[in-house]
């Protein structure tokens, strides 16, 4: 069996040679004596014309008859016409019927809305949209891994089931064995975890960095690139529950060092989507979002900019008459702000820099005002944020002071503090949200459409 991009791929040295392909009918169209069927197989985002006849196929009848979505082995010769509007067709010797489809299949040839689409999000991979979509995340995984591979970074995988907090935000999800019928309470009515499958109290993890600093005091540059959680209640396009996270961790590097990193990084990841994924982005760039691929071409050589957040407050204050949220120095940036910025005053991926402590999470590395941490935040146009990171905290007693001051207990992180008893050095390290990424990619402004079964508040169903 021939896989379809393959033949695309090698179509003049099987110019008039027999294949087989496998695949499911997109369209199928009876001329009675003859009739074309376009068959998609996955393997690209092109569909393969199928032309049969009546004289040479004796099922031509079972064929034609088929439904929109049936599974079909097609055996024939290819076919160049370059002239023509289908350049490369195969001529049917022979057609299988694999599996049958039914008149009432979802999926027939017309545009469905997304929100149509997420009601059978066990059907969406066989549409344009996310055949496009998913082939993307594919070539944008393999490209984030070939970055930092090529550059020599570690890759390690942190645990998914953690007994700390790591953004100190409190939108864990816990992980349980207790019987939430019949909660066992000590005699403080206090829930007794030390009867918990762990002995503690444990959740999954909203992020691996507290555990690649770990690895990164040993091997110097790591990366992790796993599943992350969040029960955040927050019901917008660009928060899920379960989201990809990409964290690198280095040693010996600062905060200009680490947006040196993240800049990099985006550009390579565009640079090979957009050779990897010529047709996918044609067809984003006619159908999703129409700047697309010049806004992306334009990234990939222009530097980022780069402004404090002081710096930027000043600037959204002059138009807080246009934003919901009024901006002053010490509120965090909302998406409209965010937006506001990338959009309007840079017109490009900016770093947001030096955020006050009191927004920003415990490990961040304190500046030498007192009051901003080596924070670094990076914007794009149409999302906003993409990637959270920092310089981390590598001195113990400030470490400790921030960990108190936030009312945590630095016995908790007693493991996390040792890094800074033993070889502490500065090091510094980002999180770049997978499904942001591939949304700033492809134009989907929605992130329930660049996950298959994305887990949003309420969704749970596939
Ligand atoms: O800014 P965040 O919370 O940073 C961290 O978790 C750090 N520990 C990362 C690090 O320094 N190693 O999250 C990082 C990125 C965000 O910029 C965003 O792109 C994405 O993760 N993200 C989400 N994506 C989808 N849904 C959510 N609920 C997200 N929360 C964060
Ligand atoms: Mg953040």
């Amino acid at each position: 069996r021939m896989k379809i991009a393959a033949l695309f791929a090698d179509q003049e040295q099987l110019d008039g040679k027999e294949v087989t392909v496998c695949g499911w009918a997109r369209t199928i169209r009876d001329m009675k004596t003859f009739g074309f069927i376009e068959l998609n197989d996955g393997s690209c985002f092109k569909n393969l014309q199928v032309v049969m006849s009546a004289d040479e196929l004796n099922n031509y009848k079972e064929i034609a008859g088929q439904n929109v979505g049936a599974a079909l082995i097609v055996r024939g010769a290819v076919v160049l016409t370059p002239e023509a509007k289908q350049p490369l067709e195969v001529k049917a010797s022979s057609i299988e019927v694999e599996g049958k489809s039914t008149p009432d299949y979802p999926l027939q040839k017309k545009r469905h809305s997304v929100e149509f689409l997420r009601t059978i999000q066990h059907l969406r991979p066989r549409t344009n949209l996310f055949s496009a979509t998913f082939r993307v995340r594919s070539v944008a995984a393999y490209a984030i891994h070939e970055f930092f591979q090529s550059r020599g970074f570690v890759y390690v995988h942190t645990p998914i089931i953690t007994g700390s907090d790591c953004e100190g935000a409190g939108e864990m999800f816990q992980v349980t064995t207790l019987d939430l019928n019949d909660v066992p309470r000590t005699e403080d009515g206090q829930v007794d975890y030390s009867k918990d499958f762990f002995g503690k109290k444990t959740s999954l993890t909203v992020s691996g960095q507290l555990n690649a600093e770990n690895f990164a005091m040993a091997f110097g540059d790591v990366y992790t690139f796993g599943p992350t959680f969040r029960a955040e209640n927050s019901n917008t396009q660009r928060h899920a529950a379960e989201f990809w996270m990409i964290e690198p961790e280095m040693a010996f590097t600062d905060l200009a060092g680490d947006m040196d990193v993240a800049e990099a990084m985006i550009k390579h990841i565009i640079r090979r989507v957009l050779e990897r994924c010529p047709d996918e982005i044609n067809f984003f760039n006619s159908f999703v979002d129409k700047g697309l691929k010049e806004r992306l071409t334009h990234v990939m050589t222009s530097d980022f900019g780069r402004v404090s957040y002081t710096e930027a407050v000043e600037i959204l204050k002059q138009h807080n008459d246009q934003f919901d949220f009024k901006v002053d120095w010490g509120t965090d940036l909302q998406t409209e702000h965010e937006r506001f910025l990338t959009e309007q005053v840079f017109k490009r991926p900016v770093f947001v820099t030096d955020y006050p402590a009191e927004i920003k999470a415990f490990y961040m590395r304190m500046n030498d005002d007192g009051k901003t941490v080596a924070a670094a935040d990076c914007l794009v146009p149409g999302i906003g944020e993409i990637i959270g990171g920092s310089q981390r905290e590598e001195r113990l007693e400030v470490l400790e002071e921030r960990i108190r001051q936030l009312g945590m207990n630095p016995e908790d992180y007693w493991w996390y503090c040792d890094l800074r008893r033993y070889g502490s050095c500065k090091h510094a390290g980002f999180g770049l949200g997978f499904e942001r990424m591939v949304m700033y990619l492809t134009g989907v402004s929605n992130i329930r459409d660049v996950e298959l079964h994305p887990r949003t508040v309420g969704n749970a169903e596939f």
